[in-house]
């Protein structure tokens, strides 16, 4: 439990030991919702309008809004629906792989597999123009970096996200679709389940999440395997790996660097430490994913591990709503990449980079 900054009587924490990071997530004395312990006055305007957006998302509220909000989009996440899902996948990416097979030279496989493919799903499930990712992924890349640094394209982009968002909603109202944006304008529409806000929110989020993330678990599993040609030579070998080389690949280099983040909502202690009302608490979930005392050989990258429970999707209340697709879309993805490709191997000898990137992990371009 370390104290990171303090600042105005504040103070952030990371937490870093596995243990630690599974008590904070399942304990509801750490709370979302800011407005519970800072009272800020509304903003007004396109800036109030910003605020909202990110005010209403599921992943920065508490029951009984948490609940509700959860309620009404887990169905459409359930392993079940999302295996039916499988077969579009399948085809989604053999069309992404005969393109490859197009290319002459070596292939990145970010641009041309590892980001369409989930992009690409997500947008048909939400019911997304799928020729508009660029958009989304501009749009996405900023409110994420915002993490960092907030860039002078922030507001901007954010309005013109929902712009965008609200010309599609008057569009899906008058002729609804079998996609979940109608499904959630149903539930507005019906009051009480989902608000205005609430529904911006919530599609902001999923867009969001199921953009930059899926990306990573698909290359840094490869990236991976390829450090690793041992592992890479028993997965090649043995295609039934597959689903617990995905399951390494997210503890290894998990895509998501850290929790979201939580404040203590009361003065407590916490592992000999004083959090005090208003401190800002972060959990590590790569570090908790490398902890010696959970994983045995943490630093090794072992397709056939065992798995202990990592906390690449998070745990608790939170725990990830696309965990069952992003699991589908890795297997998929490798399932198709080895099989097209029985000897891919990595070009040039240079090492891939790292993207500077607080939140997540991945790489800028991974040649193959
Ligand atoms: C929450 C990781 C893919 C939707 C989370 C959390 C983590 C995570 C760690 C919890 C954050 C916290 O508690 O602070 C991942 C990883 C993914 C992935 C590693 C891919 C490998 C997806 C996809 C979707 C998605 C594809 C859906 C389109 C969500 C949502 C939440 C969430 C909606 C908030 C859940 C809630 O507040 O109840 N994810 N995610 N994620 N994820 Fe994912």
């Amino acid at each position: 439990v370390f104290a990171m900054n303090q600042q105005n009587g504040q103070t952030s924490w990371v937490i870093t030991k596995y243990d630690h990071v599974k008590e904070l997530l399942k304990s509801p004395n750490f709370i979302k919702d800011q407005s519970k312990i800072f009272v800020t006055p509304e903003a007004e305007g396109d800036e109030g309008k910003i605020i909202r957006i990110f005010r209403n998302m599921m992943l920065d509220a508490d029951p009984p809004d948490h609940t509700r909000l959860r309620k009404l989009v887990q169905p459409f996440f359930n392993p079940k629906t999302i295996k039916a899902l499988e077969p579009r996948m399948n085809v989604i990416a053999d069309e992404l792989i005969s393109e490859m097979k197009n290319q002459k030279g070596p292939v990145d496989l970010i641009t041309h597999f590892a980001f369409p493919l989930p992009i690409i799903v997500i947008s048909e499930m939400l019911g997304v123009p799928v020729e508009d990712r660029n958009k989304f992924r501009k749009w996405s890349n900023t409110i994420l970096a915002a993490s960092d640094n907030l860039t002078t394209d922030f507001a901007q982009d954010v309005e013109d996200f929902i712009e965008y968002l609200t010309r599609l909603f008057e569009e899906r109202k008058e002729l609804p679709k079998d996609d979940l944006i109608s499904k959630l304008l149903q539930a507005e529409a019906d009051g009480e389940k989902l608000n205005r806000d609430e529904l911006y929110s919530m599609v902001v989020l999923l867009i969001i999440a199921g953009h930059e993330t899926t990306v990573n678990l698909i290359a840094n599993t490869m990236y991976a395997l390829f450090q690793h040609p041992d592992q890479l030579k028993a997965v090649q070998e043995d295609h039934s790996l597959i689903e617990s080389a995905i399951e390494e690949g997210l503890r290894f280099y998990s895509p998501v660097d850290f929790s979201t983040a939580r404040w203590s909502e009361e003065e407590m202690e916490f592992h000999g430490k004083t959090f005090k009302r208003g401190d800002f608490v972060l959990a590590s979930l790569s570090s908790a994913n490398r902890d010696e005392e959970k994983f045995s050989d943490a630093e090794t990258f072992d397709v056939t591990r065992e798995q202990a429970g990592h906390m690449a999707f998070g745990f608790g209340i939170h725990f990830c709503l696309g965990a069952p697709l992003a699991r589908l879309e890795g297997k998929i993805a490798l399932n198709s990449l080895l099989s097209a490709f029985p000897s891919i191997r990595m070009a040039g000898q240079e090492q891939p980079e790292w993207i500077n990137q607080f939140l997540l992990r991945g790489l800028k371009e991974l040649n193959v």
